[in-house]
């Protein structure tokens, strides 16, 4: 079958190490089930993979991608929760946590194995391209909001760097559960975009906000922390899933304890998670931003306009 692969690790420019072509068809394995992918999107963590970053090298070649929207045999669509080992279902109850693409193959070929605990049916309406957005970055902007930021309606949110995945998950959602959202970007257009997404407020990178917010969903990192520190309220949250800028900022210490800030860290989300983010769209009618489509053979196209960050929203790979 076919599948974009890692087959070196290549730190400073990752798309040297990317290979698509025909790799061996999945495993079987008890309690796990093969998927016909449909339908895949790009994340960070395909680029950090080609990098390097979380796999040995004797691991090589590893399918990147982790998350799916596909069908199983008898034809029902699902949708792959990404994460493995969290629960035991199908790996044992003390594999460590790992997400597809690190331990087991990915989600960016024609077929990929998962444990069936994994799967979530897809609503009728839901396209599998939209569906392939929701496991892993509108699951991490979901958890971020509504779990770990503990965010209620009319609540003020700052969400970093408007053009992300997360970021314009965070805004849609936000937008959909009454929140107010204010949005940063370097880019006038990203800023405009994100107001018609449902921003309430949309500011210049490390501009000053009309107000102090409950929360921060921080996913740029280095080059927003400082911002985000000095953004939230006494005794608020911030949120961090993500450090595409970079992750060695001054931490603002003073600022973290003088203000009683609380720090909170987020990976994807559980399975139940998903299956409420996908009742949550259900309900309220909202999608997932598509910035583009890219066949799997061109993934490394994809991939490049992720690396230089110029999309807005979620790069679709239809296998
Ligand atoms: N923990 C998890 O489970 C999880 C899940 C998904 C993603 N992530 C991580 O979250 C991060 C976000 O990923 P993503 O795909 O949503 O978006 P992304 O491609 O990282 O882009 C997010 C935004 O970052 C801003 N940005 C990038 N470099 C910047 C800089 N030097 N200065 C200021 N702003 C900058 C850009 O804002 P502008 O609009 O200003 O250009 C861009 O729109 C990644 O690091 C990813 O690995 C983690």
């Amino acid at each position: 079958m076919l599948a974009a692969t890692v087959a070196r690790f290549s730190p400073d420019s990752p798309l040297d190490g990317l290979e698509v072509g025909d790799r061996p068809e999945p495993e079987a394995r008890e309690h796990w089930t093969t998927i016909d992918v449909r339908a895949a999107t790009l994340n960070h963590h395909d680029l950090w993979s080609l990098r390097g970053v979380g796999l040995r090298a004797e691991q090589l070649p590893m399918i990147l991608g982790t998350d799916a929207a596909g069908t199983t045999s008898d034809g029902t669509r699902v949708l792959v929760h990404g994460v493995i080992g969290a629960d035991g279902h199908g790996v044992g109850p003390h594999e460590r946590r790992t997400l597809l693409s690190e331990q087991y193959p990915g989600t960016l070929a024609e077929r990929v194995a998962v444990p069936a605990h994994n799967l979530v049916p897809i609503p009728d309406d839901l396209s599998f391209e939209d569906a392939a957005c929701l496991p892993t970055a509108w699951l991490t902007a979901y958890r971020m909001l509504f779990g770990a930021a503990g965010l209620a309606p009319g609540d003020r949110v700052l969400v970093q760097g408007a053009g992300g995945g997360v970021a314009t998950a965070a805004v849609v959602l936000g937008a959909a559960a009454g929140l107010e959202v204010t949005v940063t970007s370097r880019s006038a257009e990203r800023r405009e975009r994100a107001v018609a997404l449902g921003a309430a407020h949309a500011i210049e990178t490390g501009g000053r906000l009309p107000e102090r917010v409950d929360a921060v969903v921080e996913s740029v990192g280095q080059a927003t922390w400082a911002h985000s520190v000095r953004s939230v309220r006494p005794g608020g949250t911030i949120v961090v899933c993500g450090a595409t800028s970079g992750d060695a900022p001054p931490a603002e210490l003073t600022r973290v304890f003088f203000n009683e800030i609380r720090v909170q860290g987020v990976t994807m989300g559980t399975r139940d998670d998903l299956a409420a983010l996908v009742r949550f769209v259900a309900r309220t009618g909202v999608r997932p931003v598509v910035d583009s489509q890219v066949s799997l053979a061109q993934v490394g196209d994809g991939l490049a306009r992720l690396d230089a960050g110029e999309q807005t929203g979620k790069i679709v790979v239809l296998p």
